[in-house]
């Protein structure tokens, strides 16, 4: 008997998809809403404790806050909330079931398309494809390699001069928010594969993309541990692995909102920019320079459209343009499905956390228009958005940047 129970385990070791790893078995998404500021305060203690995964993390009064914990925590944590007089109702009650649901099932490389994700190599498979399949719209270059050794690869669409307006693009800084490459690449193919539609844009505009900035972190959740967020560079003498790559960026280092313990989920590295990975997006968006007059960086999961600041409360002094493109970008996203989506400065709209790119590309980059988009959805499935919603996603986010691709056409600065 016993030992029919321990090959029963060992069996289903063996059976569960390496992106299931750690054991994901038994684990839930809690949502609980914080009504004082007590409540609030001790779920940023929780937070930094880090024991738990918080999907969405605590914001202002009223706003959810959504927490993973494995089967085994799972008593505690309910525990921990009712002691807190925190009332709390279940996201999501099988994650592991949803992990299989949205990891691609195949062998061997797939051709692209956005019914499925798709995995690092055949993304930078598809970028080159693309470039020898339509060289007088787009090309692609090798311009660095992650800390694994990984080709980074950027892609530059327009069929105008070098100078005109640029809108840099990237997705994925964060390994498991998958919606954001996918994303990225369905308005990259939309631009590229129905270039007569936008040839005034595509004139007028130039886009760079970079659609996967975190290639070892978004390879290993593919591979490893579907839920995994940060870089996979290791330190001497440290046992825990990688960065939050969006506190890595050498502007208000280290501020708010950001950790110095390298097991933190939100830790901001040994140095700024000790990321070979964001050095590289850096080196890209500093050279291009004047060349960019906007910066998009893709994330999920709650549907937000933020602009700096996020390292602090005060806004930029030209806040009320980066306010006024967010708000005309979000009416013609609106406008496809219904999807809403909130709009303010990142420290205002969610929670103050330095080190951002979108802070740096603002800050020191000399981009004025830069953003963070949080894309679908609102926690229902957070982070293992089914494919389904790839395509509609990708439809709404696309009518989004047109808006930013038409202001620039029509000399907007
Ligand atoms: N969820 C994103 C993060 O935590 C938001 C980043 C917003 N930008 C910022 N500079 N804080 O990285
Ligand atoms: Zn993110």
């Amino acid at each position: 008997m016993r030992s029919a129970v321990l090959l029963a385990c060992l069996l289903a070791l063996v059976a569960a998809r390496p992106s299931e790893r750690p054991n994901l078995h038994g684990a839930q998404v809690l949502r609980t809403v914080p009504h004082s500021p007590s409540q609030v305060h001790y779920l940023h203690g929780l937070l930094r404790q880090g024991h738990y995964d918080f999907w969405r993390e605590p914001r202002a009064l009223g706003q959810p806050v959504d927490i993973m914990a494995k089967a085994w925590q799972l008593p505690v944590l309910k525990a921990t909330l009712d002691g807190l007089h925190l009332k709390y109702s279940v996201m999501i009650s099988n994650v592991a079931q949803l992990v299989r649901e949205t990891v691609p099932r195949h062998d061997g490389p797939r051709a692209m398309d956005w019914t499925s994700y798709h995995d690092y190599d055949e993304i930078n498979d598809w970028l080159d494809e693309l470039a020898a399949t339509y060289p007088s719209l787009c090309s692609v270059e090798d311009v660095g390699t992650s800390y694994e050794g990984r080709t980074m690869k950027l892609l530059t669409i327009g069929t105008g001069d070098a100078s005109n307006p640029g809108i840099f693009i990237d997705g994925g800084i964060h390994a498991r928010e998958w919606i954001a490459p996918a994303t990225v690449t369905y308005m990259v193919n939309e631009l590229v594969t129905k270039s007569d539609t936008y040839a005034d844009i595509l004139a007028a505009v130039n886009f760079y993309v970079m659609p996967a900035i975190n290639p070892d972190g978004y390879a290993y959740t593919f591979t490893d541990e579907r839920l995994w967020r940060k870089t996979r560079s290791h330190q001497d003498g440290v046992i825990c692995v990688g960065v939050d790559p969006n506190r890595n960026w050498g502007f208000h280092w280290g501020e708010g909102g950001t950790s110095d313990s390298p097991c933190s989920d939100i830790y901001c590295g040994p140095e700024p920019f000790s990321e070979v990975e964001m050095r590289v997006v850096r080196d890209q968006i500093t050279r291009l320079g004047s060349a960019v007059s906007a910066y998009l960086t893709f994330h999920s999961y709650s549907q937000l459209w933020m602009y700096p600041w996020g390292y602090g409360y005060d806004l930029p002094d030209d806040w009320e343009d980066l306010d006024a493109l967010a708000q005309d970008a979000v009416t013609a996203l609106t406008a496809v499905h219904g999807t809403i989506y909130e709009i303010g400065s990142s420290a205002n709209t969610i929670y103050v956390a330095a080190g951002g790119s979108d802070d740096w590309a603002k800050g020191v980059g000399g981009v004025k228009y830069s953003y963070t988009v949080e894309l679908r959805d609102t926690g229902s499935y957070g982070f293992l958005l089914p494919p389904e919603q790839i395509i509609p996603t990708g439809e709404e986010t696309f009518e989004a940047l047109l808006v930013y691709a038409r202001f620039f056409q029509n000399g907007g600065t």
